[in-house]
């Protein structure tokens, strides 16, 4: 199993957790476990209320019964590894053109019998092991993807169940991944260094005590193999008739331990798998497979024939509109996998150091026909623990759902990507800011974005300014509006939904940096300066009829600098630096005046007149409290001269239904999630989507495609919308005086014509779950509030007005 660091803590799948050394106690369930910076071997252990002791004397006992645990539990890779094995790379010249993976080889003898061994594995690439034959762990594209110019993971696997008396085999192969492969666009390589290379520690405890370390040195061997070709963006080729053989001796290099950490968030796993749903043959003769769902791993394939066949495997996410197989939208990558077959009976294919993002494939050179049993797609993304449920009457909405679920699944790869199947496929900070609160709801994304963040501070320049993307392989392009405020916005919603002050700590410097940024680079208040990509992919008109909805790119800029500079003062009271939130107090009102000195009539009218500009300009709160209720209005209008239809591009999509919510036009926001045509959110669910698509006309009304430059079907951004179901809709929310849920307020905005929706999802404390319905024109409503745990439960009318409120703490209540 794969123990990453601080993270498998017994008791923090739910399982109890019993002191060993006090057996007589009762069992307590520890929540997660907090990682202390900077001191690897302790971690701060949550207990569930329920098992808080009132008492004082009690409360002693517990603390007592804590520090003895923290001494007492085998801590699974917190212990930092003491590396005595070396970097080792291949001996052989390896032939620079298509550069077929590495694999590596130690065999050792074990005459005593182990009691335990533990692998610690890292490498320049990718790496996969198996110990006699049988892979090591579960996780997928090892070591994961940090900013290796300055970290790079390590993970522990315990391997005691896998090695048997007297010789054994212990094989790792590497592929180029991240580090030298061909990744992101421009057809680039190595892009972190030009050379594979394994660091490999197998530590042994024998039953006698004794231990010894079989590491990395050079007394491993190297040689190539099967897989001949492997990069992210291309795929990958295996030619099974290549033996493994001809080992030569491995070089040693000298790449230290410094930048070395244990792995921290959850890994790349595999999770669902698909059959084929249908297989046929397009009017141009290919021979295609349809799983049913747009989604990112790869097919596992079943086959027999001769020695030497060949058979190819393209990937698409979508088919034209004559039926046939499309891949201009992936552009460079050619998602490709290459099977030749040795002969000797049945043969199994899968990739292991490529990923493609696809719901069809074509298949070539197949011997015989195409049948369902010998193909299997397989989804592979961060193993994070599901936490939302959400449903409604409307079946168009729960698809929708089902698109914002996928469109995360296929794009949490270790960092959040803006799509998975182009030759891109990068962690752009604006896109992950922008879905990172839905995020939290359909999954426990804590680890995974505590990992990234700590990348988007490491790559963070001098000057301020955070990076596009994360990690940076864009040398150092960024500081661009909505994009560079991941540095606030994701912190400030993981600290409302996990309660985590240590999050907020740990970024608050990156934070201010960012907020600093931008004042150095505004005259008197006004940030106009900078290259930014604005309201990225708003509404543009088919027919050239003057009604694009762009919005002023400063204009939005001074309000994501006033937004920042907002959670910034949030994190500085929650973190009690009172100076520093008095001091940005002071800033904010000066950024506020600007911007209304700026873009603002007298009247309350916008500089740019979009549905973005105004929402920002509301959801911010840049405009004084009497004209907010006017500009509201000019939204309203706005939405209405677009016949129902929102004009927003991934900026102010997240917003919209909220401020429309905020200021009484609920009726509007569920006109617009309702509204089916182009530009809406079930437009593409009526044009069959699986996921959330990047252009609200990634297939046009016609049946054609947008530009192939840029047309994913794959990227999460506009699922944003899934935070104001499930928060206003069904209405969950947390109180940010008490975040992580520990005050819980229930408010659902009921509309639509819809009879139910009901949502849960599960936090630090227990399920919270609404289930609301209409029943003979009356709101009836069904609530579950978890332990340790209270609520303040608004209960609307059946026209979602006039709501009376009731303070409860847990339990299940019935409300009508
Ligand atoms: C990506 C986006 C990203 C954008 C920056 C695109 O190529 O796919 O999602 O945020 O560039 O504008």
């Amino acid at each position: 199993m794969l123990a990453g660091a601080r993270t498998d803590w017994p008791g923090q799948r739910g399982h109890d957790l019993q002191c060993l050394h006090c057996l007589a106690l009762k069992q307590f369930r520890v929540l997660s476990p907090i990682p202390i910076i900077n001191q690897p071997n302790l971690v701060t252990l949550n207990f569930t209320d329920t098992d808080m002791l009132i008492s004082s004397t009690q409360k002693l006992f517990k603390l007592l019964m804590v520090l003895i645990m923290l001494v007492s539990f085998d801590t699974k890779g917190q212990t930092p590894v003491n590396w005595q094995a070396k970097w080792i790379q291949a001996g052989f010249k390896e032939d620079s053109a298509t550069r077929p993976a590495h694999y590596f080889r130690k065999s050792f003898t074990l005459s005593r019998k182990v009691k335990q061994a533990k692998i610690y594995i890292t490498c320049h690439g990718l790496y996969e092991a198996t110990l006699n034959g049988k892979r090591i762990g579960r996780a997928y594209l090892t070591p994961g993807w940090t900013e290796y110019k300055k970290r790079l993971q390590y993970q522990e696997y315990d391997v005691t169940s896998q090695l048997q008396p007297g010789n054994n085999t212990l094989d790792v192969v590497l592929g180029d991944g991240w580090y030298r492969g061909n990744f992101g666009f421009g057809g680039h390589r190595n892009y972190y260094g030009k050379e594979l290379a394994l660091l490999c520690q197998l530590e042994l405890t024998y039953s006698n005590g004794k231990k010894e370390v079989i590491g990395s040195d050079d007394s491993w061997q190297s040689t190539n193999g099967p897989i001949r070709y492997a990069e992210i963006n291309n795929g990958e080729t295996i030619d099974a008739r290549m033996p493994v053989k001809n080992w030569t001796v491995v070089r040693t290099a000298n790449y230290g331990y410094n930048d070395l950490i244990p792995t921290e968030a959850e890994p790349i796993t595999k999770h669902e798998t698909f059959k084929p749903v249908k297989i046929f043959t397009t009017p141009k003769g290919e021979k295609v497979i349809d799983f049913g769902q747009n989604l990112v791993g790869w097919v596992m394939m079943k086959v027999s024939g001769p020695a030497g066949t060949k058979i190819t495997i393209r990937h698409a996410e979508v088919l034209d509109k004559e039926g046939n197989f499309y891949t201009e939208n992936l552009r460079g990558a050619k998602a490709t996998s290459t099977y030749i077959l040795n002969g000797n009976g049945e043969e199994n294919f899968e990739p292991h150091f490529t990923y493609y993002g696809f719901r069809f494939i074509a298949v070539d050179g197949y011997p015989g026909d195409l049948k369902p049993d010998n193909f299997t797609a397989v989804a592979l993304y961060a193993d994070m623990a599901p936490t939302g449920t959400f449903e409604c009457s409307n079946p168009l909405l729960n698809q929708l759902q089902h698109n914002i679920q996928w469109g995360q699944k296929g794009n949490f790869l270790d960092v959040p990507t803006d799509c998975p199947q182009r030759d891109e496929r990068l962690g752009w900070t604006g896109d992950a800011q922008v879905f990172s609160r839905t995020a939290a709801f359909n999954f426990n994304v804590h680890r995974f974005f505590s990992k990234w963040m700590k990348d988007v501070a490491l790559d963070q320049r001098p000057d301020g300014a955070a990076t596009n993307v994360v990690p940076d392989v864009l040398n150092g392009a960024g500081g661009a509006t909505g994009w560079a405020d991941v540095t606030t916005i994701i912190p400030w919603n993981m600290y409302l939904v996990y309660g985590d002050k240590d999050f907020l700590e740990r970024q608050y410097p990156s934070m201010k940096a960012w907020v600093d940024y931008m004042t150095h680079n505004s005259v008197n208040d006004l940030w106009n300066k900078g290259r930014h990509f604005g309201d990225w992919l708003s509404y543009r008109s088919p027919n050239d009829d003057g009604s694009d909805a762009i919005t002023d790119k400063y204009e939005i800029a001074q309000c994501f600098y006033a937004h920042s500079t907002q959670l910034l003062i949030n994190a500085a009271k929650v973190l009690g630096k009172t100076d520093d939130a008095r001091q940005y107090e002071e800033l904010l009102k000066k950024i506020k005046d600007a911007y209304n000195h700026e873009y603002v009539t007298a009247s309350g009218r916008l500089m740019s007149n979009t549905q973005t500009a105004y929402v920002l300009a509301l959801q911010f709160d840049m405009l004084p409290e009497a004209t907010r209720p006017v500009a509201a209005k000019y939204l309203a209008d706005n939405i209405q001269m677009y016949n129902n239809h929102l004009t927003t591009g991934f900026l102010g999509t997240p917003y919209l239904c909220h401020v429309l919510s905020r200021f009484g036009y609920d009726d509007l926001a569920y006109k617009l999630l309702l509204q089916d045509t182009y530009p809406s959110w079930l437009y593409p669910v009526k044009k069959g989507a699986t996921t959330i698509w990047e252009r609200w006309d990634g297939i046009k009304p016609d049946g054609n495609f947008q530009a192939s430059s840029m047309n994913s079907f794959n990227h999460y951004a506009y699922g944003a919308i899934g935070d104001w179901m499930y928060r206003v809709m069904a209405g969950i929310d947390t109180d940010p005086d008490y975040p992580g849920y520990k005050k819980i307020i229930i408010k659902p905005h009921p509309g639509g014509k819809l009879t139910y929706c009901k949502a849960s999802l599960k936090t630090q404390y227990g399920i919270i779950s609404v289930n609301w319905h209409i029943e003979d024109n009356k709101f009836k409503m069904d609530v579950v509030v978890p332990k340790n745990t209270t609520a303040a439960v608004f209960v609307p009318d059946a026209d979602g007005k006039n709501y009376t409120e009731h303070d409860i703490k847990a339990g299940e209540y019935h409300f009508e």
